[in-house]
């Protein structure tokens, strides 16, 4: 049976798009919602565009209330009844009573050879610490930050004249090829690592 696939966003949903551009034909999945906690976020007019549903749960009004917002944001997303959800530069930290419902069915992309710089200036933190090597990783989501099973990386090297932005826009490039690799070996019940280099 085809995997439902909710995406959420909070940004631009350049990985988002890729995901969506990646479901077609033979794939095991399809989108079926695109939720972002930002009104003014790029993805959600890229996804409307590409007719696929979007809802918008607002973190501000919360007031810093994770619950309440996690609350909202199952509510909007049940009748869209996802198999699977994946986070794509959604920057709102989940707690445990989010995340534990969807072990094993929740996945993140996030910029860095996890487990190497889990949160944020990833970038930044490879270039001050002189590494090789950077790159990207998908991992199943848990209550740790960034700290869940890891299903798949790409691993560039890092170029004398990188810049954190230099750096970020190559890693974004792996990222666009990684995500939908991992979602489509993933959603097909294949939790084999992808490994890109
Ligand atoms: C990506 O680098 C993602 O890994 C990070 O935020 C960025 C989101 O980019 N967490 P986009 O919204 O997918 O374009």
């Amino acid at each position: 049976m085809t995997k439902r696939v909710a995406i959420f966003i909070s940004g631009g949903g350049s990985n988002m798009l890729k995901l969506l551009e990646s479901m077609t034909d033979d794939h095991p999945a399809r989108a079926c919602v695109v939720v972002s906690n930002d009104p003014n976020a790029r993805g959600l007019e890229i996804a409307e565009a590409r007719g696929v549903p979007t809802e918008v749960v607002r973190h501000q009004p919360f007031k810093g209330d994770r619950r309440a917002f996690e609350h909202a944001l199952s509510g909007v997303l049940a009748p869209h009844a996802p198999d699977i959800i994946c986070l794509a530069g959604f920057m709102r930290k989940l707690t445990a009573e989010f995340v534990d419902p969807w072990r094993d069915k929740m996945l993140n992309i996030h910029p860095s050879l996890l487990p190497k710089y889990k949160g944020l200036h990833t970038h930044e933190r490879a270039l001050a610490a002189g590494d090789k090597f950077h790159g990207c990783t998908v991992h199943k989501v848990t209550p740790e930050l960034d700290g869940g099973p890891i299903l798949g990386q790409a691993k560039i090297p890092v170029l004398p004249d990188d810049t954190p932005d230099r750096l970020a826009a190559r890693v974004l490039t792996q990222e666009h090829l990684l995500y939908p690799a991992v979602l489509r070996r993933f959603a097909g019940g294949d939790n084999r690592l992808v490994m890109l280099r």
